[in-house]
């Protein structure tokens, strides 16, 4: 039975532990459009420090107008990407791995006077401005830029890849029936997001695996049924998808009521019917729960969220809590 501080492995993915830094947009990027700063460095690079398996950055957005604001950051040109290096290889020395959340907002983008975009013009909210429907030529322009996104990534050093089809940003908003009112081929909910899942593998080294993730339930009125949902990331399994970080919602601005571990059902359920390896999130940080869910094997991996806004030494808390030993560099060790 694997426990959290046992190590992991897809591919040539290898992680010391089953730690994730969950995706958690900073809204920090103040000097250059899109560009990681000296805060970015330190939030990501202190996970690392703290012990973290795996970091995941924020939701990196494949193009400008695609942001949710203009302090979000981005992966579309060779000076986001050049910055992003300086953080891969700082993460690299504490022995943590680290992927790149690739994104589009879509008609989540708040940007001012922004070319807000969707597979429908139906605005998010009442508060949010109604999006202009996508031209097909520019869908095709959208999915390049994903790979375009990835290529960037993969040669600033990264070593996974995770899609954001979760939350109501594009790839959801597509995969949608009350967002994509679509007539046409893209009126397929999952014609979009195959294509991104082919375009960005084809980028990607054979061996590096390719998270996807997903919202297992929608909240609003007219969304996807669970197995809905289920059936199509069957498909993104046969299309390249190595593993899925399970997550719910975030397609209207309902919020269900949370608890310790209230999604890791969904995670369960992924992990049993599709037969890949499965990220669980959500209310993960007592350490106990955090171990319970990879002890009993319903999911392979836990992403942890505000609890490492609160410490990003969350994993060596953790292993003092659990009684395992987890060492910190340099004279950080002595703190324990
Ligand atoms: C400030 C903040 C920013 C977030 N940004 C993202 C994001 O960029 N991408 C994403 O997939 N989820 C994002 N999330 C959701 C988290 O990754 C996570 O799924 C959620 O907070 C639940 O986990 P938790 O209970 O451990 O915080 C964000 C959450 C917070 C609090």
């Amino acid at each position: 039975m694997p426990g959290l501080f046992d190590s992991f492995n897809e591919k040539n993915l290898s992680l010391k532990n089953r730690i994730v830094l969950s995706p958690m947009c900073q809204y920090q990027a103040f000097e250059r459009e899109g560009v990681p700063e000296n805060w970015h460095f330190v939030h990501l690079v202190s996970r690392a420090i703290g012990g973290t398996g795996l970091i995941l950055t924020e939701m990196t957005d494949v193009e400008s107008r695609g942001r949710i604001t203009e302090n979000c950051l981005g992966i579309y040109n060779d000076e986001q990407a050049e910055a992003f290096k300086k953080i891969v290889d700082d993460v690299h020395k504490y022995e943590a791995k680290i992927g790149m959340q690739i994104a589009h907002a879509g008609r989540k983008s708040v940007i001012e006077g922004g070319d807000i975009v969707a597979p429908s013009a139906i605005p998010f909210s009442e508060k949010n401005p109604v999006p202009r429907a996508l031209e097909k030529g520019e869908i095709e322009d959208i999915i390049e830029k994903f790979a375009q996104g990835t290529r960037r990534a993969v040669l600033a050093g990264f070593d996974t890849i995770e899609l954001h089809g979760a939350h109501g940003y594009l790839l959801h908003q597509f995969m949608s029936p009350a967002s994509n009112k679509r007539d046409d081929e893209y009126g397929d909910y999952g014609k979009f997001p195959l294509e991104i899942i082919r375009a960005v593998k084809r980028e990607m080294p054979k061996d590096m695996p390719l998270i996807l993730r997903v919202s297992a339930v929608e909240y609003s009125e007219g969304g996807y049924q669970p197995e809905e949902m289920l059936a199509l990331s069957e498909q993104f399994v046969k299309a390249g998808v190595d593993m899925f970080d399970i997550s719910t919602g975030g397609d209207c601005p309902t919020r269900p009521h949370v608890y310790p571990g209230y999604q890791v059902k969904y995670a369960e359920l992924y992990k049993k019917e599709l037969g890949v390896p499965v990220i669980s999130v959500g209310k993960l940080e007592n350490p106990h729960v955090a171990e319970a869910v990879i002890q009993e094997e319903r999911a392979d991996l836990v992403c942890i969220g505000k609890g490492m806004l609160r410490s990003p030494y969350w994993a060596k808390e953790a292993a003092v809590e659990l009684g395992v030993d987890l060492k910190m560099s340099g004279v950080y060790e002595m703190g324990y």
